[in-house]
């Protein structure tokens, strides 16, 4: 199985949960990443509107991130490449009185375009998902090309410390690639080094503008990692990034 098909598996087998229950759960488990998002705006784009601001959620699953700023007036697209969570998604910003753009894309093909380009850019988790080089390459650029001049890219991704613990059913690789057995072995994480995703993100175009490394915070790549003790887990890295020309 690969990560897409889990993905699109997980969320499809959630479909007949009532809209209330999967409204809560998804504003609930994105409230964290959503303050976060309204913390960087109003340090980062402080002379913006949340009314109208042009928001790109990526990896939005079914969009809570999205969700919470379209409460607060903002024009939010949602991508992800499960149809599924995005069918959830629109479900629940139309429950909420909200208008929504979705579009079902895998960023890291190349050839993937929206119709327009963003104030905020928020990584809903995804680039900890990218385990190629070339893809992760690919997805930079698509943010890249994106981001308005003065925009801000968002995002909270998983870092390697000195120990990482592994259960069974994981491997870990020379490359920091995190495989699960499922039938085959499939790569799920990417988790990178601190110091080697600030040389990425310098080489993929961007300024640093705010990078946190939460030393104290583990952060769990999966459910079955949920009862590992914290200091051998990956950390938490918050960053805010712009395009190096401004
Ligand atoms: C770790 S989950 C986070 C989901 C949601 N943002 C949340 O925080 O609950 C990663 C999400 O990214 C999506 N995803 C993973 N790889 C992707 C890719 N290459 N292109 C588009 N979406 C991807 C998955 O379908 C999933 O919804």
């Amino acid at each position: 199985m690969s990560l897409q098909e889990y993905y699109e598996e997980s969320y499809h087998i959630e479909r007949g949960r009532s809209s209330e229950d999967l409204l809560d759960e998804v504003l609930t488990s994105s409230k964290v990443l959503a303050n976060y998002a309204v913390e960087s705006k109003n340090k980062f784009l402080a002379d913006k509107d949340w009314q109208g601001l042009r928001i790109l959620e990526l990896g939005s699953g079914r969009g809570g991130v999205g969700l919470h700023l379209a409460r607060l007036g903002a024009e939010v697209t949602l991508c992800d490449f499960s149809p599924t969570a995005l069918t959830q998604a629109e479900a629940l910003f139309q429950a909420e009185g909200h208008s929504v753009t979705t579009k079902v894309a895998d960023v890291t093909l190349p050839d993937v375009k929206f119709d327009s380009k963003f104030d905020l850019i928020v990584d809903s988790h995804l680039l900890h998902c990218l385990t190629e080089d070339p893809d992760r390459a690919s997805y930079y650029q698509l943010v890249y090309d994106h981001l308005l001049p003065e925009g801000i890219f968002v995002a909270e991704t998983m870092v390697h410390r000195k120990k990482i613990y592994i259960p069974e059913g994981f491997m870990f690789d020379q490359k920091n690639v995190l495989w699960q057995m499922f039938a085959n072995w499939t790569p799920v994480r990417r988790i990178l080094d601190s110091l080697d995703l600030e040389q990425e993100l310098n080489a993929a175009g961007f300024n640093i503008t705010y990078f946190y490394y939460y030393g104290q915070f583990g952060f769990v790549p999966h459910k079955r990692f949920m009862d590992i003790p914290n200091d051998i887990l990956p950390a938490a890295v918050r960053m805010v990034l712009k395009r190096k020309e401004n």
